[in-house]
């Protein structure tokens, strides 16, 4: 059995890409499909087998908070039908710790080192939404950070890792944030799972600012990694970046048109549109 308990889910970002929306609606509430966009993070922690979520908040996010709050069993997929609302906040507990202003992902985390009271800890990025459980991957080989094989031209948007094969297992060597496709050291792209020891609190709290000034997670996760190593598990199902409109909408529709009720009805009005 796995002894991570917490996970950390952030939601403490701006939103930029989803200006004007997101003055006033917090983007993880934003709908894919039926559900909200940070629900699919919620779900996949709940799912394999978190007992605590902290959500770290900005000081106007409390809505997020609530939504989990009232989060009942039935929102989740089938595999919790059988959960009332009680037996899911029984299980699992569900709170918040604030970032006061977005000074970075790194900076977010480190605002949960008091609640995650020195215990290993997962971290989910509630933009991305996988189709399968990837944060159950990682629960065998913690600290470990989920991988996904990504194009040559797509490089540039990701941290890229220089990953090394050891004792036939797959271990992240460095990283480097953004490269040019042409200096990226391999094609393998972190992806928004990560599970760490509390020491990369130390990692956080020294780290000086870095890209936009602010406190990156992937300048302290290169200071981590030399000192605990960190195995990568290469993630090959499907994900949506539900952080900007198209991936958004494309998750949507992958869900929609998987839907029992409403997926046949989908695929006709956009074989519809396509016509147009
Ligand atoms: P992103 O930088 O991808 O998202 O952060 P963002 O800042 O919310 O949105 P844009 O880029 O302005 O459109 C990745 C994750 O880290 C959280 C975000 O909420 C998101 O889940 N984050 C980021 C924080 O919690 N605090 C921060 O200071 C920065």
């Amino acid at each position: 059995m796995s002894t991570l308990k917490v996970a950390v889910i952030p939601v403490a970002g701006r939103g930029t890409r989803w200006m004007p929306i997101s003055r006033s609606v917090p983007k993880e509430l934003l709908p894919v499909w039926r559900r909200t966009s940070a629900s699919y993070a919620f779900e996949e922690a709940v799912s394999a087998g978190f007992e605590e979520i902290i959500f770290v908040i900005s000081p106007d996010k409390h809505d997020v908070l609530e939504h989990f709050l009232r989060f009942d069993a039935s929102d989740l997929g089938p595999d919790y039908s059988g959960l009332s609302w009680s037996k899911l906040h029984e299980r699992v507990r569900v709170h918040a710790c604030i970032q006061e202003k977005p000074r970075g992902l790194g900076h977010a985390i480190l605002c949960a080192e008091h609640d995650v009271a020195g215990r290993p800890f997962a971290v989910l990025l509630p933009d991305e939404v996988l189709m399968d459980n990837g944060i159950s991957m990682l629960l065998d080989c913690s600290p470990a950070v989920l991988l996904m094989d990504v194009p040559f031209e797509q490089r540039a948007n990701y941290g890229i890792v220089v990953p090394e094969e050891r004792d036939g297992a797959l271990w992240i060597r460095d990283l480097v944030e953004k490269p040019k496709p042409e200096d990226a050291p391999s094609s393998l792209a972190v992806t928004g799972r990560y599970t760490f020891t509390p020491e990369i609190f130390e990692c956080l709290r020294t780290q000086a600012p870095g890209l936009a000034g602010e406190i990156q997670l992937t300048d302290a996760m290169r200071r981590y990694t030399a000192a605990h190593p960190l195995r990568g598990v290469i993630y090959r199902g499907v994900r949506h970046d539900v952080g900007q409109p198209s991936g958004l909408l494309t998750a949507s529709l992958d869900f929609g048109l998987r839907d029992p009720e409403y997926g046949d009805s989908l695929r006709a009005a956009v074989a519809e549109l396509l016509k147009k």
